[in-house]
């Protein structure tokens, strides 16, 4: 049975996970999303909100389920003996904290693996912080979240102030 973790923040999850999440659900039997447990960090949304949000936008994909861990991300892979890391690979900024955290683990564990996989090309700049940005600023961020995340970020800041329809879309300014 082929499993991986794919472990993350997701403050709040995106359309770059999603994406992500669905493809790797279908190179694997299992795909735990795990979401890192962090009290020094100051999150946007609690540890419950953060996984219930994933569980109902990742509700469709039967081999997925969402857990969390804390600590060094090698010592939860040992606990559920999972030694494969999914992480999703955006503009090439991502490449050097991504070959550092990947030659880490490995180093602290010689059998975990990272696999990257490259996300879809209108998520390349996409994130967690700038939908967050975004968001708190009153933007529309309809295109780079799912639904539920959107509804949820509107109440937390209120509805954005310009429309979604005055943003580019594929193919650019016409
Ligand atoms: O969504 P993020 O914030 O980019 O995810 C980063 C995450 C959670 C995958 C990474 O920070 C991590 O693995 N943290 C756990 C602590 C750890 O193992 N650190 C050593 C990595 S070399």
């Amino acid at each position: 049975m082929k499993r991986a973790v794919y472990p993350g923040s997701f403050d709040p999850i995106t359309n770059g996970h999603v994406d992500i999440i669905t493809r790797a659900s279908r190179l694997v039997d299992e795909l735990v999303v795990a979401v890192m447990v962090n009290p020094a960090k100051n999150h946007l949304f609690s540890l419950d909100e953060r996984q219930e949000m994933i569980r109902e936008v990742c509700g469709g994909l039967s081999n997925v389920t969402v857990s969390t861990f804390t600590g060094l991300l090698v010592h939860y892979l040992d606990e559920v003996d999972i030694p494969i890391i999914i992480k999703g690979l955006r503009a090439i900024s991502d490449f050097e904290s991504e070959f550092q955290m990947a030659a880490l683990n490995t180093t602290l564990d010689r059998r975990v693996e990272t696999l990257f996989m490259m996300t879809a090309v209108e998520n390349a700049f996409l994130s967690s912080s700038m939908v967050r940005q975004i968001a708190k600023l009153q933007g529309p961020v309809t295109d780079m979240v799912p639904k539920v995340v959107n509804e949820r970020l509107v109440e937390k800041f209120g509805a954005p102030k310009i429309n979604s329809s005055k943003m580019n879309q594929p193919g650019g300014l016409k």
